[in-house]
């Protein structure tokens, strides 16, 4: 192979005895610039790594034992929420008491593609709003500024894009001026990515310059939050706490106060929010427990037969979904950051399109790749008093995943789940609403019933499609 102007006889040796020396094939062709382009890039990547975890998948799934080993996690389950409950009101008051105090900041990771929703642009930037057309992006950043208002202090807001969205998510929300954050409590900050291989443990040329590289799943998070400053940031800041959510579910109920005082008053390094799982087959992470340890095993992971045990009364043995929303301790992020390098890869196989030997582009109809990523909550079983709270799905979790006509998670599916969910806020603050219209309430007007109660007197009547902002 014409190999001549490459310096770097050290990569050329690497690539030979990994077996890769397939992404050099157009060598003869490029430019000076494109050369530098691919061994810059071919120099980013552990060869030794790809090839363990390209072993791996042929090797035996070590999920059918940890499966077997599941138990149900211990839980904060919804009856124990309830308002007159003395254990939810002190965790209310200690909450409060410590986002008053300035001691929670948040994280929303919105790196992924949203390649499911077939959306060309950042999954932020989908618009979300059942009457406002808001977009994800505009929801998260007003509920942070809704609840820096409630508690009337600046919660930071730290969010993680990909090589992929990142300049656009960058452009689009300085272009919309943070939707009214302060652009100082706002740091935008870029994960990493991995090769994917093909069946053969080989890397895909996506041009002839350049290697196929995706995102490196959000375990990424910690490493990156390290390398971009905003570790040290949020530690300048007095933050002891940070609150994480996915930009694709606009019903987080972002820093919650119960939440957080479970948390506190637990002692938890890490707690997660789950749902009750509606079906076997639900695309939940599945919380459990395994050896006194918290752990979530994937969906994609978890063996059919284990997901679909129940218990005597029919209910599904395995209940607590996941909805990846989790609170960590911020001393915890900092003592796992040596080990974050050790998170387990998980592998998916996924349609990736590439060059052929003859240069031609193949977009195949079934999956000829693995994609490798690490996931943020393998860090549960690290963490000390790890605790799962419960939450009702109506109230908390309704992400956008899929294009319609998809049965679940669709564009339309989360608009209505919006306005049911501010339908139900304002009829329990006495507002007399007409039957089947649309209502949204802007977390800058209102961030739950408690604060609605006082913009709006009981016994309002409402008739018409209204944006409450
Ligand atoms: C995810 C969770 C699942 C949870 C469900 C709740 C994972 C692996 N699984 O499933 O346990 O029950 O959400 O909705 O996360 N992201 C990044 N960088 C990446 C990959 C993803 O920031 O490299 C972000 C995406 O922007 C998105 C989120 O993580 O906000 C979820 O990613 P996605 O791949 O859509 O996960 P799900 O399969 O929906």
């Amino acid at each position: 192979m014409p190999f001549e102007n490459i310096e770097n006889q050290d990569l050329i040796n690497r690539l030979q005895e990994f077996n890769q020396s397939h992404v050099l094939q157009f060598w003869s062709e490029l430019t000076p610039a494109q050369r530098d382009q691919l061994t810059n890039q071919l120099e980013t990547f552990d060869f030794q790594l790809i090839h363990s975890l390209t072993e791996l998948a042929s090797a035996q799934s070590p999920w059918e034992k940890i499966a077997r080993e599941a138990e149900v996690p211990p839980a904060i389950t919804l009856a124990q929420q309830a308002p007159e409950d003395s254990l939810y009101q002190q965790a209310r008051a200690t909450g409060t008491e410590a986002l008053a105090a300035g001691k929670v900041g948040m994280i929303l990771v919105a790196g992924g593609q949203g390649t499911r929703l077939g959306f060309d642009h950042p999954k932020g930037m989908f618009p979300i709003g059942p009457v406002s057309n808001r977009t994800l992006y505009q929801m998260h950043f007003e509920q942070v500024l809704g609840r820096s208002r409630q508690f009337g202090v600046r919660i930071p807001l730290y969010v993680m894009t990909s090589p992929p969205t990142h300049d656009e998510t960058t452009q689009f929300l300085t272009d919309n001026h943070f939707f009214g954050m302060d652009p100082a409590d706002v740091k935008i900050f870029c994960q990493g990515v991995m090769p994917a291989v093909d069946k053969d443990g080989k890397l895909l040329l996506e041009t002839k310059s350049s290697v196929f590289v995706s995102p490196d799943g959000h375990g990424g998070t910690l490493e990156a939050l390290a390398r971009s400053g905003c570790l040290q940031d949020a530690k300048t800041r007095g933050i002891e706490h940070l609150f994480y959510g996915q930009v694709d579910n606009p019903l987080i109920q972002t820093c919650d106060p119960a939440l957080v005082g479970y948390h506190l008053n637990s002692e938890s390094e890490m707690t997660s929010q789950v749902v009750r799982k509606t079906d076997w087959s639900q695309k939940v992470g599945n919380v459990v427990s395994i050896d006194g340890k918290v752990q979530i095993i994937e969906y994609s992971d978890l063996p059919e037969k284990y997901a679909k045990q129940t218990n005597s009364d029919g209910a599904l043995k395995l209940w607590a979904g996941s909805i990846a929303v989790h609170l960590f301790k911020l001393d915890f992020l900092d003592r796992s950051l040596s080990q974050a390098g050790s998170l387990p890869f998980h592998l998916a196989n996924k349609k990736v399109p590439f060059l052929d030997a003859s240069g031609k582009q193949v977009e195949p109809d079934e999956p000829n790749a693995i994609k490798f990523e690490r996931f943020i909550f393998d860090l549960l079983p690290l963490a000390e008093n790890a605790i799962v709270c419960e939450v009702k799905s109506e109230d908390g979790f309704c992400a956008v995943k899929n294009a319609a006509p998809a049965n679940s998670e669709t564009p339309q599916h989360v608009k209505d789940a919006i306005s049911d969910l501010h339908r139900r806020w304002l009829q329990a603050a006495g507002v007399d609403l007409a039957p089947g219209i649309t209502v949204e309430i802007s977390p800058t007007f209102a961030a739950d019933v408690e604060s609605l109660k006082d913009k709006i007197p009981a016994g309002t009547k409402i008739t018409e499609t209204t944006y409450f902002k």
